[in-house]
Formats: C-alpha cells, structure tokens, sequence
C-alpha cells in the first residue's frame, strides 16, 4: 500500500480560501440565519468588509497602507469571531501574511473573514482580502490571514461552542485548523530551539566596512497615546492598530537604510502577549536588523506603560517584517549592506539569517506556494514542525474531500476512489471490533506493518522525532515487472483526536534524509500522502480508513483493484484486521489515558 506519487504540494495554507464552491454539501433546511439575500449557503459566521480607498488610508506611493488594511482585517476578524462567541473577543495572534498585490487609490478592498474553528475559549479566523477595480472590474488575491480570537467574559472563563462545518472547504478548514493551532502554540519554543542550536554563519568579519549602512542610522523610537478611538467598546485596545503602529514605525527604519520608499512583502506573527487599554502609552521600536541582497527585515517591539507607573512596562509585541524596494518595472534593488552594533545588534543580524531561512521553509511547506517541490523534502531540525504539519494536513485535506465516490465492498470492506485533475486517490474502509486507542497505538507503529502488509517487506525506525513523529526507511518487494526492491523514508506523523468527533489520524509521507540517501541496492520510492484514520464508534468498535494518493507508478496497480480485476487490496486490508483483533490486548499501560 505504499506507492510513488506525484508533486503535490500545493496545498496547505495556500488552500485556505479555496471558495464557497462545495455549496451543495449544505442543507438549506439545516441553516437558519445561516442565509444570505437569493445567493445560497452562506457561513453563520462570514461577515464582509467592502472599503473604498481613499488618499487618507494610502502612503507615500498612493497604495493602501498595510497599517490600515491590518485595521480592517482585524475588526473583519473580530466580528465574525464575536458573532459566534456572542462576548467580546481579542486578538491572541495573527499568523504570517504574505502580500501578493497593492491596492491603489480609489479600488475597493473586499474583506471577508468567518471561523474555521473554535477551540475551549479561542477562535481561528480566515480572511480573505480581494482587491477590486472600479473602472477594469478586474479583482485581485491581495493576501489571506488566520487570526486567533480569545473569547473573554468577566464572570467565568468561556467554553465556545463548536462550529459546525458544512462544506468540503469549511470541513477542511476545520480539521487543519486544529493541526495549524499545534504549530502556533510551539511557534515561540520552536523558533527559540533553532535559533539556540543552529550554527548560523555570517560574513561580518570579511565585509569591507566602509561601503556599509550602520544599523543604528534606522534606529526608531515612537510613542503613542491609547485613546477611545484605538480601542473597542470594552477599552481593550485593537489588535489592529497595534499592527498598524508597528506597521509605520517598520517603515521609518526601512526607509533610513534604503533612502527610498520600502513596499512591505510580509509580516511574521504577531502574538498579542497581553493586553493593552486606553490610557496606555505605547512604546514602539524599531531597527533594521539584517539586509539581504534584495530583502531587509525589520524587527518591531512594542512595550506598554501607564503614566503613573512608567518603569512597568509590559511586553505586548514583537515582530519582524520584510521590506524590499522596487525599480519602476517592480523589480527589487539591491540593497546595501549592513553594519549591526556589537552585542545586541549582532545577534539580532545573526538570528534574522536564521530566521529567513525558517520563513522560507514555512513558506514552501506550509503555504505550499511554489509550483513545483521535491517530492521528499529534505529533512532537518529547522523545517520538522512544518514538514509534520505538512504531513497530517495533507492527509485531512484528502480525507474532507466531498466527492468521494464508493467503488466496491467486498467482505465488508469498502473501497472508495476520488478523481481529482491530477491524481486518482482511494480509500478503504471497515470496522474492526477493537478500541480506537489501541488500533492506533498498533497501526502508528510501523515497524509492526510487515506482520501484515506483504508490501512491507521490513520497517525499520531511523529516527523517533518526538513522541508524535517516527522517521522508517522502508523495503518493499519489487512492484509489477520490476526487478529491484524499492525503499522508502517515510516520516509518520500521529495525532490524538483534538476533540470528540475527531479522528485519531497516523499521516505517511516521504523525506529525504542526508544519512539514507538512495542506493543502487533499490528503487527509491515515494509518497506523499497516505495514512490512516480511525474514528471511535463505540466501545471496542472502531472505523479504520486507510487513504492513498496515488499518481503513475502507483496507478496501474491501483486500478486492477478498483476495476475489480484484483483483491489484493482487500485481502491486504483484512489481513491489517486480523493483525489488530490478534493484538487488542497488547497494550501499553500508558496507553489506557489516550
Ligand atoms: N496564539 C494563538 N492562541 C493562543 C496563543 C497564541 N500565541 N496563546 C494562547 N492562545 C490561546 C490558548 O490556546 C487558549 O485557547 P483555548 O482556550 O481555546 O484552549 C487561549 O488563548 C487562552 O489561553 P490561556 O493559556 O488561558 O491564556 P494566556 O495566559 O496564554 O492568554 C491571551 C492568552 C491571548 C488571552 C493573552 O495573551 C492576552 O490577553 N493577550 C492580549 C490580547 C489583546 O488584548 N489583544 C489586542 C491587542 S493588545
Ligand atoms: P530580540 O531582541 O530577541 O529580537 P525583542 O522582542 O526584544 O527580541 O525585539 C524584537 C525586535 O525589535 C528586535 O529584533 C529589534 O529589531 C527591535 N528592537 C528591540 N529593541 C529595540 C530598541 N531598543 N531599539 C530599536 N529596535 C529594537
């Protein structure tokens, strides 16, 4: 059941806002409120923002300043979360966000952003921003988002109630939202381990001094007075117009290096680490830390104080930003080369080096926004969380695809294909008379697969990541007419369900390590996605689904099965059956709390 595919990376993030295609899925009967005006399934939650630019929302280049579009995107956020918390809500973070157009004076922004899922007390929030033209009507992608609302009440801590998904994208959403809320809650530690443990090599030593910028010529420091109008009803201040303060204080720092006007290509996350009221005096600082040849990034500290007690100040944000300057035809110059202050500075130039090449591995493997990726991505410490969130959300992505079509059922075992533009997928289906804990306990662990899935032939563990993630180097006997056996290095990712309802999920795609590269001895194989998905259904009854994206190499030997010419994949299946009732009772004590 392992397989080559194909190249198939573009999902992720990149996929968040797929449309409101699969409205059919939604059942008008089931939504009420649930309606928009004669136009169909509309999430209880989406609220839409339509702003006209104007010159007081634009910078120095007639464009919409990032500063007010985060303004807009964080109230748009904030009242769909409100509209399900139905209490006053926060913004707890906002992910990155990557700009792929300006706006000009005079279009129009349509904002819409609605909950992908709620959590005990937080919320995730996509939004959506498209540009409009007026004159053209032609619309643009500007950027998509993800914030995380915090529901607050002043009596009692709050239980949200959960959100429904309808749609295959509002199912799809919902289930990588949980995976996407792991990676956030390790997002600090994990930048902090890297940065701690890589070695980061720079070439400050071997500059010629003289032709660089001193980074404390960008130095910036501003403060800014809370008052009514930055906060909402309760007095909190905007997660938005902080960003936007630190928006313009970023700027300022650019501009002293470049001595041009600098365009904002991203924005890393912004945590809100603790609230801020009116009243508050904001401090905002800024410096370039680090010039790369075509990109700078900037980093933003903001710190609160009340008037009376000055020497407290409360950390509320710190982010980086990266600006680059473009020519007319929106090239990037060159930028020079920069000089960091001893101490803090150089640190800080280090830690940016570090710092883009984790963005760029989050960029390529979460958003997924290139068109063509290695199919096994290379393996290393910087780029783990993002391949392990790669790996399962891919497999959920599969699994909350709408248009699944069943093909057979044989012994009680059903075969299911999707025929998507590019790949044939399939999934087979059963219920197997053991708990959902202890089939996943046995079915995570690879090296047992041999026992019953002859196209295992061993399964040995490489590397045990962390108590979720296993790396294997699998060997598998040769497939139809070839002569070498191939082998695999599968990463196995695992999850607990997140919440009632959820699958127990064990995701299988390949990587590349540096010790098990290929060799003449096998045929390197690949996947990418595939796994299993077990729903509890009772006490000792459990839905096992195995799914498989399958693409060439793989194909012709998964279409014998779907056509019914061979029961290779059944038997296979019933065999993994018999392995976990022969198994129920071997179980791990600890094994007994999942
Ligand atoms: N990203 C996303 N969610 C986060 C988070 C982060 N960095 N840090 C915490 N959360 C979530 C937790 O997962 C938890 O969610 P759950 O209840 O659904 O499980 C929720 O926030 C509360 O976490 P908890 O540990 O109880 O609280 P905390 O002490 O970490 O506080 C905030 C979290 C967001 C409430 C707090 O940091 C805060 O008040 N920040 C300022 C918010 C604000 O005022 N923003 C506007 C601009 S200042
Ligand atoms: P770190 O120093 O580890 O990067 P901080 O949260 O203290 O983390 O600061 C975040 C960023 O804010 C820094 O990288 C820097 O770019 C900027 N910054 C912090 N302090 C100052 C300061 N005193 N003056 C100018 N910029 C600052």
């Amino acid at each position: 059941m392992i397989q080559n595919v194909g190249n198939h990376l573009r999902r992720g993030f990149a996929s968040v806002f797929s449309s409101r295609t699969s409205q059919k899925s939604a059942s008008r009967a089931e939504h009420n409120g649930a309606m928009a005006d004669g136009e169909g399934y509309r999430n209880p939650t989406e609220v839409q923002m339509s702003q006209l630019v104007l010159p007081c929302h634009t910078n120095q280049h007639s464009e919409l300043s990032v500063g007010q579009l985060l303004k807009w995107i964080d109230i748009a956020a904030c009242l769909s979360a409100e509209r399900h918390a139905g209490c006053p809500c926060v913004t707890a973070s906002m992910d990155d966000i990557y700009f792929e157009h300006t706006i000009s004076v005079g279009q129009v922004v349509n904002i819409k952003a609605k909950v992908n899922r709620a959590f005990n007390s937080s919320m995730e929030v996509g939004i959506q921003v498209v540009s409009e033209d007026m004159c053209s009507e032609k619309q643009w992608s500007v950027c998509k988002a993800l914030a995380t609302f915090v529901a607050h009440r002043e009596i009692s801590k709050v239980k949200l109630k959960q959100i429904t998904p309808r749609t295959e994208e509002e199912k799809t959403e919902y289930s990588v939202a949980a995976e996407r809320r792991r990676m956030r809650m390790v997002y600090e530690d994990t930048i902090k381990d890297l940065l701690a443990n890589y070695v980061i090599q720079d070439d400050l030593g071997s500059r010629d001094c003289s032709s660089m910028v001193p980074a404390e010529k960008t130095r910036v420091e501003s403060v800014e007075l809370v008052v009514p109008s930055h906060a909402n009803h309760q007095g909190n201040t905007f997660g938005g117009q902080i960003m936007a303060w630190m928006e313009n204080v970023a700027t300022i720092a650019a501009s002293r290096l470049c001595c041009a006007q600098p365009t904002l290509k991203a924005i890393e996350m912004f945590h809100f680490r603790g609230p801020s009221q009116i009243g508050d005096r904001l401090v905002l600082k800024a410096i370039v830390n680090n010039a790369f040849k075509h990109s700078m990034e900037v980093g933003v500290r903001v710190d609160a104080y009340r008037q009376e007690a000055e020497i407290h100040r409360r950390h509320i944000n710190s982010a980086f930003m990266t600006f680059v300057v473009l020519d007319a035809d929106d090239q990037p110059q060159l930028l020079p080369w920069i000089r960091p202050q001893p101490g803090d500075g150089e640190r800080r130039y280090r830690e940016a080096s570090a710092r883009k090449k984790i963005r760029l591995d989050r960029k390529y493997i979460v958003s997924c926004k290139q068109t063509e990726v290695p199919l096994s991505v290379p393996w290393d410490p910087s780029n783990q969380v993002y391949l392990s969130y790669n790996n399962v959300s891919s497999l959920k992505m599969l699994v909350a695809k709408d248009n699944w079509v069943l093909s057979s059922e044989t012994n009680q075992v059903r075969l299911y294909t999707l025929e998507d533009d590019k790949f044939l997928s399939f999934y087979m289906e059963m219920v197997v008379h053991v708990d959902a804990a202890q089939a996943f306990q046995l079915l995570s662990d690879l090296s047992r697969r041999p026992v019953w899935d002859k196209h295992y032939r061993s399964a040995e563990l490489l590397q045990q990541v962390d108590e979720d993630d296993a790396i294997y180097h699998v060997i598998s006997p040769p497939l139809g007419g070839e002569t070498k056996p191939q082998d695999f290095v599968i990463l196995a990712s695992r999850r607990k369900p997140c919440d009632n309802g959820d699958p127990y999920v064990i995701a299988l795609r390949s990587v590349m390590l540096p010790t098990h590269r290929e060799t003449p001895e096998y045929r390197r194989g690949e996947t990418l996605c595939s796994g299993f998905c077990l729903w509890r259904e009772g006490d000792q009854l459990t839905k096992v689904s195995y799914y498989n994206q399958a693409t060439t190499g793989f194909l012709n030997y998964l279409t014998t099965n779907v056509a019914g010419l061979s029961s290779e994949f059944c038997t296979t299946f019933k065999a993994c059956e018999q392995f976990l009732l022969d198994n129920r009772n071997d179980l791990a004590p600890s094994l007994q709390t999942l």
